[in-house]
């Protein structure tokens, strides 16, 4: 896939590593806008990055502009991810351990709207699926009520974007995460998933 003046890579295991201070960069900084108001700390945020870089088939895609990092999106297992984050999966039709996980997909604003955020999830689920092993793609998006009032006027769902690449927002499968809002109070805030079956499996 041409990526123009970008460079795109992959990144596994120990590759991760020198990458996690600029993904940490671009979740603080994106994080903090709606939906999320988040107020991430960088010893925080790689503390929670080093599972990409530990966690077997975990994977890291980074695009790059220049020498600085503008985008990237991460996966892992969901198998291994905490049993109070994936709770409600149990007595679902989806087996956990077959399930990948989609962290999250971020560019910086300036690079949003160009196509660049589709590209990577298109290069992300190949990669997904020459793994083998896995039969669901699965993502989390927040829930927010349409009159928030930190909504911004020109606020763009990610939901369109979510629906196009073939996954399929599942309410019945959700959970409430606490963390630190922009006050630095900590709320919770409750996440629903999306789902994608994924076709062609190697090994089923
Ligand atoms: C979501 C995101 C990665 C998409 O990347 P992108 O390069 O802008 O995506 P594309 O140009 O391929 O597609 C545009 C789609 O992105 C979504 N989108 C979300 N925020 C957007 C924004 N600020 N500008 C443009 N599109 C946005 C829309 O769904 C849009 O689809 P639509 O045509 O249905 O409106 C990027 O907009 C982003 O980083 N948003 C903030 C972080 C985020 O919400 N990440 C997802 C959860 S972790």
């Amino acid at each position: 896939m041409d990526w123009g003046k970008f460079k795109r890579e992959l990144l596994v295991g120990p590759a991760v590593r020198p990458y996690l201070a600029e993904i940490a960069r671009l979740r603080i900084t994106i994080f903090k806008e709606f939906p999320y108001l988040y107020q991430g700390s960088r010893e925080i945020e790689i503390k929670y990055l080093q599972a990409y870089a530990e966690a077997p088939d975990a994977c890291v895609f980074v695009v790059r502009d220049g020498d600085a990092v503008i985008g990237a999106v991460t996966g892992i297992p969901l198998s291994g991810e905490p049993t109070s984050f994936t709770a409600s999966f149990a007595g679902s039709p989806f087996s956990l351990d077959t399930i990948y996980y989609l962290g999250e997909v971020l560019f910086f604003p300036a690079y949003r709207g160009q196509g660049l955020g589709s590209r990577l999830l298109k290069e992300f689920e190949d990669h997904v699926r020459a793994l083998g092993r896995y039969h669901h793609l699965a993502c989390a998006t927040i829930e927010r009520p349409e009159d928030h009032p930190l909504r911004p006027s020109d606020y763009h769902p990610i939901d369109g974007l979510l629906t196009r690449v073939g996954l399929t927002r599942h309410p019945e499968l959700r959970v409430t995460l606490p963390w630190p809002d922009l006050d630095g109070n900590v709320t919770e805030n409750t996440m629903v998933f999306w789902m994608k079956e994924l076709q062609q499996l190697q090994n089923p």
